[in-house]
């Protein structure tokens, strides 16, 4: 099926099944060099997104959520939620500024056009029962189809056929008895794709040294500990942390590190002495030793801290790594163990894993250009009410906080002003953000279901996947432009 569909403020596109829907005749641009420019700058169309949390959705009244560079007006009604597009085909007054006069519509604050939840002009309030207007051809307005899971509403934006949402939308979301808390509230000024590329990288190792978790719960700052990006795992959707993939059957350690160091091919083991990496001029990283210090001692707390989570059954698809459309997960799926005893004797020696809180997932949403909408989702598996309330004290009094601000923030702070069309020279660490550029601008120009070649680097095999999901052996391409190769590796 091909149509035309008018979008507005975006002119005519051509539109499709949600495959075919491609802005250069389903030609995927050649791989190689410095492909930013080809990256979509609101965001691959074709996907479910997180649109607004349920309960923010008012009674009688709609509000605007704008994402993906366009403005939709959303409202309740007949115990659903619609998403319209926020102008009214009369005259392209906002529906969101309108009322909701009858269950399960929406009212233009102009002339009154009554609109459903399909879009359709259902009455027209100013020339009564007899309009002759009311719901002529051309009268609607454009309807989003919406599913809400787990207090959030998801929402369709694609010109094509909705893919089935549970391809797009995290496991934990599926799960019965789990919980979901997550942050809507958060935009930071910056490029979706900019956003998103802050992760499966080895910032983690420096610009969160002093984040709080870091500092109490986890070593934060040991060279080559957090680098998961050099070796991504394809997953059919995205990337694993490649990084304990590689070092599976592996004895990494070195010297007296307490970490494994996760080495670029062809890279010697840092010379680590307690901990701290040493330079030849006799430098030391880190400077201190008092994260390991204050470890010791909070530990035990940051383990009591811990939440539950579901574990997934596509352990391929939604273990930590970046996915489509703009998805990052930082955590471990596996549930800690079993909590026997009194807590605090059982916390005793316990060091509180990564920090981060429940099955921790970022995912970004193109509001603008240079605005992004941070979504943050966390999924936990309370056994009852009482652990229910536990969790949601643990959340709102310091997960919450220390995960999304006070982590998030200083990962913000750096991409604020971030000059991202300066030429780059890659490491081996960026290979998951080379191969990530890849994946985004083949999906937007071959379509949703365009295959992705991609060479897991290293031989390494790749993850248990489905049939569908291609991975191919065939090499990488080479390139210039002042990049590393195909595969990001120097
Ligand atoms: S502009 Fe909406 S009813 Fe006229
Ligand atoms: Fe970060």
């Amino acid at each position: 099926m091909t149509s035309t569909i008018i979008r507005p403020g975006l002119g005519h596109m051509p539109g499709g099944d949600s495959g075919d829907f491609t802005p250069n005749g389903g030609r995927v641009p050649r791989l190689s060099g410095d492909i930013r420019h080809l990256i979509p700058k609101l965001g691959l169309r074709e996907y479910w997104y997180p649109l607004v949390g349920a309960n923010r959705v008012p009674k009688k009244k709609s509000m605007r959520v704008r994402m993906l560079g366009e403005d939709l007006c959303v409202f309740k009604g007949q115990g659903k939620i619609y998403a319209l597009t926020d102008i009214c085909p009369h005259r392209g007054a906002r529906l969101s500024e309108g009322d909701c006069h009858y269950d399960g519509t929406i009212s233009c604050p102009y002339h009154g056009w009554v609109f459903d939840g399909e879009g359709r002009n259902v009455a027209v309030l100013s020339e009564g029962p007899n309009s002759i207007v009311c719901g002529k051809p051309g009268t609607e307005a454009r309807a989003y189809p919406t599913q809400v899971l787990k207090g959030v509403v998801f929402v369709w934006m694609g010109d094509g056929e909705p893919a089935p949402i549970e391809e797009d939308v995290p496991e934990e979301f599926f799960i019965p008895g789990s919980h979901i808390f997550f942050n809507e509230h958060i935009f930071w000024r910056t490029n979706w794709e900019v956003a998103l590329e802050n992760s499966m990288d080895s910032h983690v190792q420096y610009l969160h040294r002093d984040n709080l978790q870091a500092l109490l719960g986890g070593d934060g700052a040991s060279p080559g500990g957090g680098s998961s990006g050099m070796r991504p795992i394809f997953t059919g959707t995205g990337f694993q942390g490649g990084g304990q993939q590689a070092n599976r059957g592996r004895n990494n350690r070195g010297g007296n590190n307490t970490r494994q160091q996760q080495l670029m091919p062809g890279q010697a083991a840092n010379n680590i002495v307690n901990g701290r990496a040493v330079y030849p001029e006799g430098w030391k990283w880190p400077k201190h030793r008092f994260r390991s210090n204050w470890r010791q001692i909070f530990g035990p707390f940051m383990y009591m801290l811990q939440v539950r989570t579901p574990q997934m059954t596509q352990e391929w698809k939604w273990t930590g790594g970046h996915r489509l459309p703009g998805i990052f997960g930082g955590a471990s799926t596996t549930p800690p163990p079993p909590k026997t005893g009194f807590p605090l004797f059982r916390a005793i020696g316990q060091q509180g894993g990564s920090g981060l809180y429940g099955i921790y997932r970022r995912q970004v949403v193109a509001v603008d250009e240079w605005t992004t909408r941070v979504w943050y989702h966390h999924g936990t598996l309370p056994r009852n009410k009482l652990e229910l309330l536990w969790f949601a004290f643990v959340y709102f009094s310091w997960g919450r906080w220390t995960s999304e601000y006070n982590f998030s923030q200083q990962d913000m702070s750096v991409m604020m002003h971030q000059v991202y069309d300066a030429p780059e020279k890659l490491s081996g660490t960026d290979a998951e953000v080379v191969a990530w550029r890849k994946l985004v601008v083949t999906k937007h120009f071959g379509g949703r279901n365009f295959p992705y070649a991609y060479e897991n680097p290293e031989g390494l095999p790749a993850p248990e996947l489905p049939a569908t999901v291609m991975v191919s052996t065939r090499s990488s391409n080479g390139n210039g432009n002042g990049h590393t190769n195909g595969n990001g590796h120097s």
